[in-house]
């Protein structure tokens, strides 16, 4: 009798267990079933459904001794689906759920509420959405990680007041609504690592926090919190780590600061905090000390100098005085010190590349005075070697030019004299040389030309002489070379037609003798060209005239021969005064032209001795005829071509209405790439025509850019044409010029416009035309421009980068209503193949953005700089390079510098502070500080 009970009781036993097992299988093959991952091994390979299969032997999951499951770990496993917690949380012994660093979408419901045993919670780093639920029943969560994780709204804060075990609370990262800090978390006395960055917490930190003494861990960085550190801070004794960058704190560090003593990292940067940095001195253990961008005074605690521990020191934009501690960074291995901006005095620490790991010494604009240590030259692990605007004094040991590491040497205005050495060979990385406003002097070492990824060269305003290095043209990454204001003499080296990537050459105030080299005009990307002051003589290549140039200089010089005449334009008046042996068709300000000048001596002879009058009358007609072809040619022969027209919209125009009105009483404007015609219909309505010749000009050199071997055959019709047509007719937005059709023939193409009469921005701000804008109107026009901007970069089924933003392409209609134009440089980017950059500069003088310069790559964040310089033209009326901001200054810099001086330009208190320019940064100065940007 009692074994047949106990019979019926094992074998209901083995039911109810079986059966809770199988429970948990199902619930956890549903559970698979929403999920997907793309990891390898797929976790999901082992959760097999076959009723002899255990949920104990899946992937990620373990349980307890009697089968039940504790623990889901997927971790990192490249998750992306919805997770039911409905389902999930009817495991009964679940006590660890760990999905972070996976793309789980959807909403977290308040189920959750009912994974009641979990003591580790971990969702961070995911892509849900909605708010995160009310948890009070979870009390004996010991970790919960939910940074990052999508959550918006309200975070549930008051569920914490039953989680009394928490140890660790990580909830930063999340897009919260505005909250003050969280009482509840003062509550929480197991508390060691806080994570509440980023995630709206405004106000002040409570005195409370004081009483989480076990917090080894506070990270605050990135909210609104404002007020004074509160002197209770000083009991957290346990940190480790304290992160409050990027908020609104002011005040001092509080007495008490001092006992934090195992602090290793410290971040207090961007704020509005004051004082001396007395308090820190005894923080023997930091390792990382970021405290840039604030307002602190006083001298740098001398105990720095023997911190055993210290690798990275970021001090730059104080106002800190006094020496830096010489001992400094020659302890550990030492890595990165930023204190530029500062009024610091005395010497560069010798010993920071003590230990040979070195990578970053950034000093610039304190007043640092002596020489450049000589223990930097065997320092091969330097990145950046940047000390300009110090008082240096003396000779640059030679080893710093060779550094093989180093991307930028920048030792711009300082005193430094002797020369450039030779062993610059080495510099394999170097691409930024800033060394102007300094005393140095000698030859240029020809081996220069061996520090091949060489981008931007400033040498300007030195004593340098003799010849330039023959070689140059090896530099094919070079973008731009300011040689300006030295003793350079000789000639220009014809190779340097061969730097294929060069956009500015400044060359002025030197003693350049001989003609100058053809080739220069087979530069393709060749923006602005300044050789004035120089002795050179000959002509002025006619190859000149290929080029598009927004600055050219080569005024005070001894030149002959006759003006080019597409280069006598107004953008060009006083480009070439100072040079008596010059002659124009044109230009009415130089002597007129007799033929023979035009040509060179040897032709002269020729036709002296060959020629009679008759002939040279028949030559001089072709030649004029020749050279006024493109301005004519569309006059005589427009309706004779064969004409191709494609239309993108439903038209009211004929072909024939258009060809009828190509001639000169119609021309509103030349544009780089051709002129454009005012057409008005039969019906009344307006257009804009733009016309574009294919045909190789009269030195037979192409207008367009292309290079040259690729045009083997003759290209039919131009790069630039083929792309602003593809481009235009798949676009749609009215902050962008409408398009209505092309016509093409071999020879020529035309572009049919819509019409804006109000012409453009440039126009409306900075000429004879100009009007006054009301605030109103500018800032619509900044907003609608934007737009347009927007989505070309965003809303098209490939993103079209404009490549030369500017404000005489940006055209306003008669409701002063923006639309982008000119997309004759415009690409469309491939989606796939990563193709994001491309290798050709364009771009116009005083937009184009630094690191195009230098690094040959556009992309969309190229036409945001462009865009941010027109902002800048629209608040200040400026325009973006004008002789008020100084020599080589742009509007960019020219409002920095105002910024930065507090010197502010009226309109320029609209520009509410100098953080909105700089955006998100941490660090180093160089990626935030304006000021920097013409540099780094
Ligand atoms: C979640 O699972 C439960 C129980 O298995 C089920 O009733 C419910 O419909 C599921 N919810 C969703 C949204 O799939
Ligand atoms: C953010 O969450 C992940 C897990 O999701 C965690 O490993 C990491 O430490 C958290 N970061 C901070 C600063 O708390
Ligand atoms: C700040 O939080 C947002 C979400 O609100 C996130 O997208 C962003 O990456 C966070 N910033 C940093 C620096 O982690
Ligand atoms: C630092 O800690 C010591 C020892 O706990 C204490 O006596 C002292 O008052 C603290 N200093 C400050 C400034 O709070
Ligand atoms: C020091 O700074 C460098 C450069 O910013 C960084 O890569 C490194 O992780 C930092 N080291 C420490 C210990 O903070
Ligand atoms: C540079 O040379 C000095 C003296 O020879 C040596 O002590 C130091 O370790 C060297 N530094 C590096 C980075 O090689």
């Amino acid at each position: 009798m009692s074994s047949r009970i106990v019979l019926l009781l094992l074998s209901f036993l083995s039911v109810a267990s079986s059966s809770r097992g199988n429970g948990e299988l199902e619930i956890l093959l549903t559970l698979a079933e929403n999920l997907h991952s793309s990891a390898l091994p797929n976790p999901f390979s082992t959760w097999t459904p076959s009723s002899s299969s255990s949920p104990c032997d899946f992937d990620g999951v373990a349980c307890n001794p009697s089968g039940s499951v504790t623990r889901i770990d997927l971790s990192g496993r490249s998750l992306s689906g919805t997770l039911n917690f409905t389902s999930l949380c009817s495991l009964p012994s679940l006590e660890m759920l760990a999905l972070s660093f996976n793309s789980l979408s959807g909403s977290v419901p308040a189920d959750l509420d009912r994974c009641s045993k979990l003591r580790y919670l971990d969702l961070g780093n995911n892509d849900f959405s909605g708010s995160f639920p009310d948890i009070p029943s979870l009390g004996e969560l010991q970790y919960l990680y939910v940074n990052k994780s999508g959550f918006t709204g309200g975070f549930p804060w008051g569920s914490l007041v039953n989680m009394k075990k928490l140890v660790i609370l990580s909830v930063g990262d999340n897009n919260f609504d505005d909250s003050p800090f969280p009482e509840e978390v003062l509550e929480l006395m197991d508390l060691n690592w806080l994570y509440l960055s980023n995630c709206s917490i405004q106000g002040m930190i409570p005195p409370g926090v004081g009483k989480l003494t076990k917090l080894a861990n506070l990270e605050l960085s990135m909210n609104s919190i404002t007020g004074e550190i509160p002197k209770e801070m000083g009991n957290l004794v346990n940190l480790w780590q304290l992160e409050l960058y990027k908020n609104g704190l002011t005040g001092k560090f509080p007495a008490g600061m001092r006992n934090l003593t195992k602090l290793e990292n410290f971040d207090a940067s961007l704020n509005y905090l004051e004082g001396d940095l007395s308090e820190l001195k005894y923080l023997t253990n930091l390792v990382s000390l970021q405290l840039y961008m604030n307002d602190f005074s006083g001298e740098i605690p001398a105990e720095f100098g023997s911190f055993q521990k210290l690798v990275n020191l970021s001090l730059y934009a104080n106002r800190l005085t006094g020496p830096l501690p010489e001992m400094l960074g020659s302890w550990a291995e030492f890595d990165f010190i930023d204190v530029s901006e500062n009024f610091l005095t005395g010497t560069i620490p010798p010993y920071m590349c003590q230990r040979g790991k070195m990578t970053e010494l950034l000093v610039l604009q304190n007043k640092l005075s002596g020489n450049i240590p000589a223990t930097y030259s065997n320092c091969t692990t330097l990145t950046r070697f940047r000390v300009s605007n110090n008082s240096l004094t003396g000779v640059v040991p030679p080893g710093i030019w060779g550094l093989p590491n180093v991307n930028i040497i920048d030792l711009d205005s300082n005193q430094l004299d002797g020369g450039v050495t030779p062993d610059i060979q080495n510099a394999k990385s170097l691409d930024q040389l800033f060394i102007a406003n300094n005393k140095f002097s000698g030859e240029l070492p020809v081996e220069i030309s061996k520090a091949r990824s060489l981008v931007a060269v400033d040498l300007s305003n030195n004593g340098f002489s003799g010849r330039l290095p023959q070689s140059i043209g090896e530099l094919k990454q070079l973008s731009s070379l300011h040689l300006e204001n030295n003793m350079f003499s000789g000639s220009i080296p014809e190779s340097l037609g061969s730097c294929d990537s060069v956009s500015a050459v400044n060359m002025a105030n030197n003693s350049l003798s001989g003609e100058m080299p053809p080739s220069l005009g087979s530069l393709p990307v060749l923006n602005s060209l300044n050789l004035s002051n120089n002795r050179l003589s000959g002509p002025i290549p006619s190859s000149l005239s290929s080029l598009r140039l927004s600055l050219l200089d080569l005024s005070n010089n001894r030149l002959t021969g006759q003006i080019p005449v597409s280069l006598s334009i107004q953008a060009y008046n006083g480009s070439f005064s100072g040079n008596p042996g010059l002659c124009s068709y044109t230009i009415s300000s130089f002597q007129r032209c007799s033929f023979h000048l035009g040509m060179s001596k040897d032709m002269r002879k020729l036709i002296v001795c060959f020629v009679l009058l008759a002939v040279l009358l028949g030559i001089s007609i072709g030649l004029y005829v020749c050279l006024n072809r493109r301005e004519r040619a569309h006059e005589r022969s427009l309706k004779e071509e064969s004409w191709d027209m494609k239309s993108f919209q439903v038209l009211s125009f004929t072909e024939d209405e258009i060809l009828d009105s190509i001639k000169p009483e119609n021309l509103i404007g030349r544009g780089g790439s051709g002129n454009v015609y005012r057409v008005v219909l039969d019906n009344g309505k307006e257009l804009a025509v733009k016309h574009i010749r294919n045909a190789a000009d009269c030195y037979g050199q192409k207008k367009t850019q292309s290079t040259a071997p690729i045009l083997g055959t003759r290209a039919k019709r131009s790069r630039e044409f083929d792309s602003e047509a593809e481009t235009l007719s798949s676009i749609r937005h009215v902050n962008v010029v409408k398009l209505y059709c092309s016509i093409t023939s071999d020879d020529s193409s035309l572009l049919v416009y819509e019409y804006l009469p109000n012409g453009s921005l440039w126009d409306r701000l900075h000429t004879s035309r100009k009007m006054e804008l009301d605030w109103e109107t500018r800032y619509e026009v900044a907003v609608e421009a934007a737009k347009g901007l927007e989505y070309l970069h965003h809303g098209c089924e490939r993103p079209v980068l404009h490549r030369d933003v500017k404000s005489s392409n940006i055209l306003l209609d008669q409701h002063f209503k923006p639309r982008i134009a000119d997309f004759g440089l415009a690409k469309i980017l491939q989606n796939s193949g990563g193709k994001d950059s491309t290798h050709i500069i364009a771009g116009t003088h005083g937009y184009i953005a630094p690191e195009y310069g230098y690094t040959n790559k556009v992309n969309e964040k190229s036409d945001v700089y462009s865009f941010g310089v027109v902002l800048m033209e629209l608040v200040t009326g400026k325009r973006p390079i004008e002789a008020e901001f100084g020599e080589s200054k742009d509007i960019v810099s020219w409002i920095s510098s105002m910024l930065e001086t507090k010197n502010k330009h009226p309109e320029l208190s609209r520009l509410k502070n100098t953080r909105g320019l700089q955006g998100g940064c941490h660090q180093s100065a160089e990626s935030c500080n304006p000021l920097h940007w013409d540099t780094s």
